[in-house]
């Protein structure tokens, strides 16, 4: 009887494979436990019918040898609550399979709650010590029987509790395990990816110092030779023109110095404010590209936060970068705004080509996946829409649109 109230979480009305399935019991005594059941069954059936009379009474003081034993009141709740009298029914149709498979996954039920595997243990025990009481009036021989029976069932139901702790233990460590190697997986694969993208912008500012910087001062130094060699001649005339050369070499490296700041982000911030920047940034990327932009700007909160400004001026780099190297467009609608002062949304859409979203691999987009990586990094999300041209009966194109909550301190 001594396991009822353990057994009490589990429904008893349906057998479960799936335990003995998934999991070897590592004892190979389960014949002998089988058999030691057998024999013990029907005199346990009958310590079963001489408790069942007090059930109520038999749990009140279990109850209360739990409290005394120093359990919380969670642990006495979780290990006693249940329907005791369908329990004891169902009890009559025990077998040892369904027995063993539930005592089991009692066992691990207990592990994943948390309760201490000495409490089981010891509820265990305690429990045996209230229906004690009730076998009193049974004649001594007759108890000799009982109790012996009562004792052999329930240390084997101690046992097979303890398998389902040591059960649960090995699949919690082999989750554990498996969580473990995924996450080192994917911080392996996010560290490499970061190295990769961060190499890439690297790369792409020294070639672009290199080309448009670089160039120009070299030429500058040459311009400037000449006009030192015209100068020691007495050639001062020659040396007007290549003074004007080198005027306007200065002003392009100006302006190329610019627009690398531009394309590097915050400190344009800084001088024109959010708002001003992208407007500035899309101006100009239709001159580059003759790809119109439109700005649908509505309501922003105040002071959005300096990550979440870089954020958008990112993203909408890479997906305008995106316009124009692969969709054809003519068109591009950006739209800027938020959702209650707490989600700021930005659109990009495009009237382009669009391409076949779920076939992207996701190794070689760099570009989108370092976009949804920067609105993730901010608890943010980016939506991917497209629809190829000639596909679709009624327009074509491609839709980014990122939303990024912000905190309730942001929104201060
Ligand atoms: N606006 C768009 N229109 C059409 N196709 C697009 C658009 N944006 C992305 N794509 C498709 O998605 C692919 C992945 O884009 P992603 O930005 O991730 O990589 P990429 O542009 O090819 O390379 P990278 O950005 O790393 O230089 C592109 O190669 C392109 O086929
Ligand atoms: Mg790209």
């Amino acid at each position: 009887m001594q396991h009822y109230g353990m057994v009490s979480k589990l429904s008893f009305g349906q057998e479960t494979h799936s335990t003995s399935r998934r999991w070897k019991p590592r004892s190979n005594g389960a014949a002998t436990e089988e058999k030691v059941f057998e024999e013990s069954r029907q005199a346990f059936l009958e310590v079963l019918k001489l408790i069942s009379t007090h059930t109520d009474d038999t749990i009140e003081g279990w109850k209360r040898l739990l409290r005394d034993a120093g359990l919380s009141s969670e642990e006495v709740h979780l290990l006693t609550e249940g329907d005791y009298r369908g329990i004891v029914r169902g009890l009559r149709r025990l077998t040892f399979q369904s027995f063993r498979n539930r005592l089991t996954q009692l066992g691990e039920e207990l592990a994943r709650r948390g309760v201490g595997l000495e409490h089981v243990i010891s509820a265990h025990t305690l429990l045996f010590e209230a229906c004690r009481p009730f076998l009193q009036d049974v004649p001594s021989e007759e108890k000799k029987r009982l109790i012996t029976a009562a004792a052999r069932v329930h240390s084997m139901a101690v046992r097979i509790l303890v398998s389902g702790y040591a059960k649960y233990s090995d699949e919690s460590k082999a989750t554990l395990m498996a969580n473990l190697s995924d996450v080192q997986q994917r911080l392996l694969g996010s560290s490499a990816y970061v190295t990769t993208v961060y190499e890439r912008e690297r790369r792409r500012l020294s070639h672009d110092l290199h080309d448009e910087i670089g160039h120009a001062l070299i030429m500058l130094k040459l311009y400037l030779e000449m006009i030192a060699m015209d100068l020691d001649r007495g050639k001062v005339r020659e040396a007007r023109p290549r003074m004007e050369e080198a005027l306007s070499l200065v002003s392009s490296a100006i302006d190329a110095v610019r627009r690398l700041v531009q394309d590097l982000g915050p400190a344009i911030f800084d001088e024109l404010g959010f708002l001003s920047a992208i407007k500035r940034y899309t101006r100009q990327f239709s001159a580059r590209t003759g790809i119109q932009v439109t700005i649908l700007e509505a309501e922003l909160p105040e002071n959005i936060p300096m990550s979440h400004q870089v954020a958008l001026y990112r993203i909408l780099q890479g997906a305008l970068s995106n316009v124009m190297k692969h969709s054809k467009a003519k068109n591009v609608k950006l739209s800027l705004g938020s959702m209650k002062s707490s989600v700021l949304i930005m659109r990009i859409e495009d009237d382009g080509t669009g391409f076949d979203v779920d076939a992207l691999s996701l190794r070689r987009s760099f570009g989108l996946t370092a976009m949804r990586e920067r609105a993730q990094t901010l608890r943010g999300k980016l939506h991917i829409q497209s629809s190829r041209a000639g596909l679709l009966t009624k327009g074509h194109g491609t839709r980014i649109e990122v939303d990024l909550p912000l905190g309730a301190a942001e929104r201060r």
